[in-house]
C-alpha cells in the first residue's frame, strides 16, 4: 500500500481557511491525547473543525467523514495512528520552511520522507509507522484532517 499520495481535490478558499482559524480560536472539545496515537504529547492537539469547515469539506471532498484541525507545534516521534488507517491532510500553515513528514519499516527503518506541500490535498498511510521533523520552534503546524477508520 502505498504511504502518501497527492490528490486533485479543490483547494480550501480563503473564507474556509478563516472558519479554521476561529475553529482554533474557540477551541471546543479539544483533544490533548495525540490523535489515538501510541503517545500522549502537548505539542499535538485536534479540534473539530466548527460548522462552515464541516459543511464545506463535506460538500467538496467527502461527505462520509469527520473533519478536524490538526495543531502541531514541536516535532512528533514516530508512532502509528490507532484507530485511523488513512487520513485525508491539506496543510494550511507549515510550521516552518520544509517540516518533512517521514514513514518507517515495523523495525523502524526509513521508508520515505515527504514536504507535503501547503494547500494540496494528501491522504496519508497513518497506520504505518510515522513521524514529523523539522517544525520551527515557536511555530504553528496546522492541518484540516479527515479519518478513514478500518
Ligand atoms: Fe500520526
Amino acid at each position: 500500500m502505498i504511504n502518501v499520495k497527492r490528490l486533485m481535490l479543490p483547494k480550501v478558499p480563503p473564507n474556509i481557511i478563516d472558519e479554521v482559524h476561529n475553529s482554533i480560536r474557540d477551541g471546543i472539545n479539544r483533544a490533548w491525547e495525540g490523535d489515538r496515537a501510541q503517545y500522549k504529547l502537548d505539542q499535538y492537539s485536534w479540534i473539530p473543525g466548527n460548522s462552515a469547515v464541516q459543511s464545506w469539506c463535506s460538500e467538496n471532498i467527502c461527505p462520509d467523514i469527520y473533519f478536524g484541525i490538526q495543531v502541531i507545534t514541536a516535532n512528533l516521534p514516530i508512532h502509528r495512528d490507532i484507530e485511523t488507517e488513512v487520513k485525508f491532510n491539506y496543510v494550511i500553515d507549515s510550521g516552518g520552511d520544509l517540516p518533512e513528514t517521514s514513514f518507517y519499516t515495523d523495525e523502524h527503518e526509513l521508508i520515505e520522507s515527504i514536504v507535503l506541500q501547503p494547500h494540496i490535498w494528501h491522504i496519508l498511510n497513518v497506520h504505518k509507522f510515522h513521524d514529523v521533523k523539522n517544525v520551527t520552534p515557536g511555530k504553528t503546524r496546522i492541518s484540516i484532517v479527515g479519518r478513514i477508520t478500518p
